[in-house]
C-alpha cells in the first residue's frame, strides 16, 4: 500500500534548501569587473537533484498518494528524478519513453536506473511521444500503462506547479545578484526563477535546444502559473552546441577545465552550456562593470 504522500513526507528528505551560494574567483570575470556567483542547486538533494527538487516536490505532493506518471528521453534526467522520488516516498511511478525501439536493447545506465527505483517503463514510438498531450493519445497510454488514476506530469517535469516550485529559487537569489542565469530545456525552471527575481534582478536563459521555440513556452507557462508574464527576462540561443545532448570535445574540455578551476562537477547536458555561455559573455563585455552574475548549477553528472 502506497504511503500518503504529504508535505510532512517530502520534508522528511531533508531537502538543503535554500541552496549554498558561493563566489567562484575566475579570472575571466575578474578581468570585466564582474563578480560570479554558483548557485549550487546540485547540493539540494543528492537523488532529487537540482531543480528537480524544485519541479517534482509541488507534483508530488499533489500527488496524494497516486500513480505519478511522465515522460522522457532515454537519458532524461527528469525520468531518474521521478523514479527516485517513487522509491523514496513510496509512490508507484510509470515512465513513459520516447522510441520504442529501446524496448528491445538492454536499458542504458540511466534507465537501468530508473527500472532499479521501481518505475514502469512504457516505451512508445516517436510519433505517440509526439502527441502525448493530445487527450486520445494520452487516455490510450494510460490505459497501456494501467495508470488511469495516475497523475500525470509532463516532459522536463514543467508544468504550473512545477514553475510555481521554482519561484522560491528567484526568491533565494534576491538582493544577491544583478543578473541569475539558468540553462532552458522546457524552460519551467526559468519561468518561476524570473518571478521569484520579480523586480529585483534579470534572468538571463541558455537553451540548449536548438529552434528558438521558448519565448512562447515560457510566456505560456507564466500565465498558467501565475496569470500573466512575470520578471525581466530574456534567452540567448546562441550556446546549444549543435543541439540538445550534443557537448563536442571544445565543450568537453571547458567542463573538465571549470571543474578543475572550481571543484564543482559540471553538469555536461545543461549547466557546461551554461558556464561556456557566461564565460563568453563576459570576455564579449556584455555584463556592466560591478556587476554579480548568479549561475544556477541545477543539475549534477550522471555517472
Ligand atoms: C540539469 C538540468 N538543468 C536544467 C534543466 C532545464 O530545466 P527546464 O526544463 O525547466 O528548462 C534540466 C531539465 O530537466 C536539467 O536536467
Amino acid at each position: 500500500m502506497a504511503r500518503m504522500t504529504s508535505s510532512d513526507a517530502l520534508a522528511g528528505l531533508r531537502p538543503r534548501l535554500p541552496s549554498p551560494l558561493k563566489e567562484a574567483v575566475d579570472a575571466r570575470f575578474e578581468r570585466h569587473g564582474v563578480r560570479l556567483l554558483l548557485k549550487r542547486d546540485d547540493l539540494v538533494h543528492p537523488e532529487l537533484v537540482g531543480n528537480k527538487w524544485r519541479k517534482l516536490a509541488p507534483n508530488l505532493a499533489a500527488a496524494g498518494g497516486r500513480t505519478v506518471l511522465t515522460f522522457g528521453g532515454a537519458y532524461s534526467n527528469h525520468l531518474r528524478a521521478t523514479a527516485a522520488a517513487g522509491r523514496l516516498l513510496g509512490l508507484r511511478t510509470v515512465g513513459v519513453v520516447r522510441g520504442e525501439e529501446l524496448a528491445d536493447r538492454p536499458l542504458n545506465p540511466s534507465l537501468a536506473r530508473c527500472a532499479a527505483d521501481g518505475m514502469r517503463l512504457c516505451f512508445v514510438t516517436r510519433s505517440v511521444y509526439r502527441r502525448k498531450t493530445d487527450p486520445d493519445t494520452l487516455a490510450a497510454v494510460l490505459r497501456a500503462a494501467d495508470a488511469e488514476d495516475a497523475l500525470v506530469v509532463p516532459e522536463g517535469g514543467s508544468n504550473a506547479a512545477a514553475v510555481r516550485g521554482c519561484v522560491e529559487l528567484g526568491r533565494e537569489l534576491a538582493g544577491a545578484a544583478d543578473l541569475a542565469a539558468v540553462a532552458c530545456g522546457t524552460s519551467g525552471t526559468l519561468a518561476g526563477l524570473a518571478a521569484g527575481l520579480a523586480g529585483s534582478a534579470r534572468t538571463l536563459g541558455i537553451p540548449v535546444l536548438k529552434g528558438g521555440f521558448l519565448t512562447g513556452e515560457i510566456r505560456a507557462l507564466q500565465t498558467e502559473a501565475f496569470g500573466g508574464p512575470r520578471g525581466a527576462w530574456s534567452l540567448d540561443e546562441r550556446f546549444h552546441h549543435g543541439g540538445y545532448a550534443r557537448v563536442p570535445a571544445d565543450l568537453e574540455a571547458f567542463a573538465a577545465d571549470f571543474e578543475q578551476r572550481h571543484g564543482v562537477p559540471v553538469e555536461r547536458i545543461y549547466v557546461a552550456k551554461l558556464l561556456h555561455a557566461l564565460v563568453t559573455l563576459a570576455a564579449e563585455g556584455a555584463f556592466p562593470r560591478g556587476s554579480t552574475v548568479a549561475a544556477v548549477i541545477t543539475g549534477r553528472p550522471f555517472p
